[in-house]
């Protein structure tokens, strides 16, 4: 038996030539209107649920919070909703505006995480979810993100991000439809893998079959397979150390299996 076909490794290996895109001119832009739809089954409160699970263990109180990549601001509203103290930033100006259509609303600004302006020590905790760092696609963009985050985040304060593992990528777990479905926004998505490039390309079509007029659109995404080296040298070079690496809504290390792992950092004092 082929062990690595056997456990999802043999994955197809396409070079992506091109620049990927930008986020913002082309992913998560057409689609933002309808993210809220395309998500509809996706447990966010279970996911602020298990935010929180790590904070009671780690017991750490944040009260000033910001969501990152928020996108139309889903967690960020779900903790505001909980008492916490909110804002996001997104650099999708049409996932942004979402986020004042909620409630309660998410005060949320466009803004690129790889330069985040934010005010020097005024956050106690930073939360990125569903793969958004997996968007920053080159080194130097995510040791910036990281580096702004640090300089952002209180002497002790965390930051709670999730990426998808390289295996999620690698396997074509984006490669997926729901045209047999009765959902009013369908999708056909294709994904691609370039393992030099540790990148993962996703065409992305829609049609709107619901209410109103028909439309339908597509986009490119890119996602970057980041390791945990990668990260842990990148943190500790914005002052800031891993604190724990789960594997996704459970408090287990990640397997080989993993699909999704989530990153507990934390600002180190200054001494
Ligand atoms: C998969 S969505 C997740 C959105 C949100 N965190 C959620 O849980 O629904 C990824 C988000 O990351 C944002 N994003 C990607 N790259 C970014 C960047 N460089 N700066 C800020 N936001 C970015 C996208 O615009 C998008 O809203």
């Amino acid at each position: 038996m082929n062990l690595r076909r056997l456990l999802g490794l043999d994955a197809k290996d396409e070079a992506i030539e091109e620049d990927p895109t930008p986020v913002g001119r082309d992913a998560f832009t057409k689609v933002a209107p309808y993210y809220d739809q395309l998500m509809a089954a996706v447990p966010y409160r279970s996911w602020v649920d298990y935010v929180e699970s790590i904070l009671r263990r780690l017991g750490h109180e944040p009260t000033e919070v910001l969501d990152l990549c928020c996108g139309t601001g889903q967690v960020g509203s779900e903790m505001a909703r909980r008492g916490y103290d909110v804002a996001g930033i997104d650099i999708a100006e049409r996932m942004v505006r979402c986020c004042y259509c909620r409630e309660p609303k998410l005060p949320a600004a466009v803004m690129d995480a790889q330069e985040p302006g934010l005010r020097e020590h005024s956050l106690d905790l930073v939360v990125s979810l569903y793969d958004s760092l997996n968007y920053i696609i080159d080194d130097e963009g995510l040791q910036n993100c990281f580096l702004g985050i640090g300089r952002a985040l209180r002497p002790g304060g965390l930051m709670i991000f999730d990426l998808n593992t390289e295996r999620a990528l690698r396997i074509g777990l984006f490669t997926q439809n729901n045209l047999g479905s009765n959902e009013p926004l369908a999708y056909q998505w294709e994904s691609q893998w370039d393992d030099k490039r540790k990148l993962c390309r996703v065409d992305m079509k829609f049609r709107w079959r619901g209410p109103g007029e028909k439309v339908q659109f597509t986009e490119t995404h890119y996602e970057r397979a980041w390791s945990e080296d990668e990260i842990r040298e990148m943190v500790a070079r914005a002052g800031m150390e891993i604190l724990r690496v789960y594997d996704a809504y459970t408090f287990r290390e990640p397997r080989m299996l993993s699909n999704r792992i989530y990153y507990v950092v934390r600002r180190l004092r200054v001494e």
